[in-house]
């Protein structure tokens, strides 16, 4: 079989590939009886958990196509400790580390046609587990369903690898303290449509959140963690309500011994943001966005003449060369999918 993508002209949508995995618990195990099948839909109760009370997560990663064609995942054991640990707050059953990661693996093989060609985009790897138990009272399913597809995707913002433009927004939160921001509850993410739309329709691209507390301090950009350099310092918020973004991790990682910058997860207030020499996002989807305008109020900041800024192009570089194979794996990030 031959796919028929136009490669040159990937964004950040579904292209449904070949094959998706589904597995259900039986009386609330798993029982070994997972199966890949053709991408399609599903049947599910509209008494189910996840439609009515919205017991469900996500996770997303990505298979990388390298220059010589060899294929990597990078830091897929992360996305099962983190979709774990968002079961375990959402009362749902956890799934076995080992067998995620097979069942990743062998996605990617079963779909490998699905991924594209270095610099067109990658392989976009989406795991979900929800509660598939009819019910009516506010309470935990008895079952549950772990479900993975894929799609090639491009890039997340529609300028590419051009600067963002976006709003401090004042009237949304997205996360409350001790509530759900911190896990990939899919309940966070419908909340964030109306104001991403909003900002769109101003030109802008996305909206950052303040925190719900003092609605003074960053927490993130839509689905993307934050980040802003001043001098020789990497500043991003520091954890509570916001996710802990992989991607988050390997850039301070990557800044830190690579860059040797100092790295400071801290309170992060957006007037520190306007006085900033430069942001920028990051993220599985939005790898690393740089910013070029943010606007709080009438109050308008534009970074670096609204060109890349010089870190985020560096980290960017480095970061895709550890994704893409291409330089020492020092931290064990990548595994490279024998097709
Ligand atoms: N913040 C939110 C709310 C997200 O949904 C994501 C996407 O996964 C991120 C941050 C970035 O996390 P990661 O780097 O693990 O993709
Ligand atoms: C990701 O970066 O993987 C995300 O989950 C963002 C998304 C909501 C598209």
């Amino acid at each position: 079989m031959t796919v028929n993508i136009d490669w040159d002209n990937l964004s950040f949508s579904l292209t449904p590939t070949a094959y998706m995995y589904v597995e259900n618990t039986y009386e609330g195990c798993w029982v070994n009886e997972g199966a890949f099948r053709p991408f399609g839909e599903i049947a599910i109760s509209p008494a189910a958990a996840v439609l009515n009370y919205g017991q469900g997560l996500f996770e997303g990663l990505k298979a990388y196509k390298n220059h010589d064609g060899k294929v990597a995942l990078f830091r897929h054991r992360e996305n099962i400790k983190r979709m774990n640990e968002g079961a375990m707050r959402l009362s749902m059953p956890t799934y076995d580390e080992d067998k995620f990661m097979e069942v990743i693996e062998e996605l990617v093989r079963k779909n490998h046609e699905y991924i594209p060609p270095f610099g067109k985009g990658e392989l976009y790897i989406r795991p979900t587990l929800w509660g598939t138990t009819p019910l009516l009272g506010v309470a935990p399913a008895k079952d549950y369903g772990f479900m993975v597809f894929a799609s090639p995707v491009g890039p997340y913002f529609k300028t590419g690898f051009k600067p963002i433009k976006l709003r401090i927004t004042k009237s949304y939160h997205r996360a409350a303290p001790k509530g759900t921001g911190n896990i990939k509850y899919i309940g966070n993410y419908a909340s964030g449509m109306l104001p991403a739309k909003k900002a769109k329709a101003e030109g802008l691209n996305e909206v950052i959140y303040l925190d719900a507390v003092h609605d003074k301090y960053i927490e993130e950009v839509g689905a993307a963690n934050f980040f802003m350099v001043k001098g020789n310092t990497l500043y991003t918020p520091e954890r509570g309500s916001i996710l802990k973004g992989i991607t988050r991790d390997s850039v301070m990682t990557i800044a830190k011994d690579i860059l040797k910058m100092e790295v400071i997860e801290k309170k992060v207030s957006y007037e520190e943001v306007l006085d900033a020499d430069e942001c920028f996002a990051s993220g599985t989807a939005a790898v690393i966005a740089s910013i070029g305008h943010i606007q709080y109020g009438d109050r308008v900041k534009i970074y670096n003449n609204m060109n890349v800024g010089p870190v985020a192009q560096k980290l960017y570089t480095i970061l895709r060369e550890f994704q893409h194979m291409q330089r020492e794996d020092i931290y064990g990030w990548s595994k490279e999918i024998i097709i």
